[in-house]
Parts: structure tokens; sequence; C-alpha cells
């Protein structure tokens, strides 16, 4: 798989590219690159934003400099670029990033995240040089770099041979294998630490017992956050 990022802080990914799942993920051939809007800019001194007409507070990406990033990184007018590859802005109001949508997005040869900054992309990027819009939460970041990052971890976590032992990415929290539901709770040694025993099924060697009880647990946990959440959150999954 090949991720481009397009970001005004390459510099920002720095940490992130020398995680294991990441390092793990590229050894075997994926490729994480990045494109910073402002070596591309075909304005004065390396300008990307200007002020969004109708005034208001705050800074908008320029179209004409988002177009210039994509040329040069791909070579073909962007308008036709969606038929190639997903092409994905980051705004806070973009399709919420849930685990159904990691899959989809796992799955793609070629993606290109955009990354926004002050108040994010003139319109025209959206309209006519982006296939999808993600969000990773009702909340507004500074700016997109840390959405980027979460969705390439994501995504490279569930790659084959990312993760020490690909079963992790399997059974998992909200994993088609836990029937969209939270992961059953974890314990390791000391088997005991401070009079809180860890339970009894879990160090019985008893493979079917342990299978039950956790998938019991998960289903547990699911509904104490459907309860605290005051949501369906099976409900909101299958909806999309
Ligand atoms: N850019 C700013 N806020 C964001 C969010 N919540 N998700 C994705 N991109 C963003």
């Amino acid at each position: 798989m090949e991720i481009d990022v397009f970001t005004l802080f390459p510099d920002a990914f720095g940490w992130f590219q020398r995680q294991r799942h990441v390092t793990n993920a590229i050894a075997r051939g994926h490729r994480l690159g990045y494109v910073n809007y402002r070596d591309h800019t075909p304005l004065n001194a390396g300008q990307v934003d200007d002020m969004p007409f109708g005034g208001g507070a705050g800074m908008v990406l320029r179209v004409d400099v988002v177009e210039a990033a994509l040329r040069a990184r791909y070579g073909v007018d962007p308008v036709s670029l969606a038929a190639d590859r997903r092409v994905i802005a980051l705004t806070p109001s973009g399709r919420l990033l849930d685990d159904a949508f990691v899959d989809e997005l796992a799955r793609q040869e070629r993606l290109t995240l955009l990354s926004g900054r002050y108040e994010g992309f003139d319109q025209r990027v959206l309209d006519h040089f982006v296939s999808d819009e993600l969000s990773i939460g009702r909340y507004v970041l500074a700016g997109g770099e840390l959405a980027a990052m979460v969705v390439c971890d994501t995504i490279l976590r569930k790659l084959p041979g990312a993760l020490g032992d690909d079963e992790s990415a399997v059974q998992e929290s909200f994993s088609p294998a836990l029937g969209g539901r939270v992961e059953y709770p974890h314990y390791t040694r000391p088997a005991e630490y401070r009079g809180w025993p860890v339970p009894e099924v879990l160090l019985s060697g008893h493979h079917e017992r342990i299978a039950r009880w956790r998938h019991e647990h998960s289903r547990e946990r699911d509904d104490q956050g459907t309860a605290r959440t005051g949501e369906d959150a099976r409900g909101r999954r299958a909806g999309g």
C-alpha cells in the first residue's frame, strides 16, 4: 500500500514514522510519503493560505496551492485523481472514522491524505479534488496532522505483518471477530496484586471456558459502554 500525506508540517511525523508497526509495514514494501504544500506553492514567499472571502477569523488553505502540490506529486490534473485513488481530506465534519472505515481504507492500494491547517480548505478543494472527507471525532484540531497520524496508525497496524502477532488485529475491539463489540479485559502477572486477584478461569488453562468468559465480558463491557454514552453503539456502527 502506498500512502501520501500532504501537510505543511512533515516534521511532525518523525516520531510516528519510527513506531514499530510503521517500520514493519515499510520493511514489507508499504510506502508512507509526505508532500509539503509549501514546497510547491506558485505564490511568493511560500504563501499557502489566504483570508476568507466574506470576512471572518482565520486563514484558508488555497485551492491553487493544493492543486500545485497534487500536480507535482502525481503529474495529472487533480480533478481526475479520485478515479485512480482515494483522496481524503481530513476535516472535523467528514465521515467519522470507525473500524469498518479503517478496513475499507486498508484494502486500498493507494491513498492520499490531505491535512488542513487554519480554518481548513477552500471549499473547491473538497468539491473537485477529493473523494472523501474524514473526521477522527467531532472536535476541532489545530491541524490535520494528528488526524492523518491516527488514520495511518489504524490502517498500518491492520496490514499483515505490521504487528508482532497478526492475531492482535483480528480479535480486538470493534472487530468482526468480536461482533463489533469492545474487547474483553486482559490480565498479566502477578496473578494477585494488593489483594486484587486475576479471575480464576484465566489461570485454568481451559480454552473453552476462557473463550466463554471473554465472550461474556466483551458483551458486558459493551453494554456498560452503551449505558455510559446513552447511545446504541452497535446500532451506530451498523448505520455507518
Ligand atoms: N482537522 C481538524 N479537526 C479534525 C478532525 N476532528 N478530524 C479530522 N481532521 C481534522
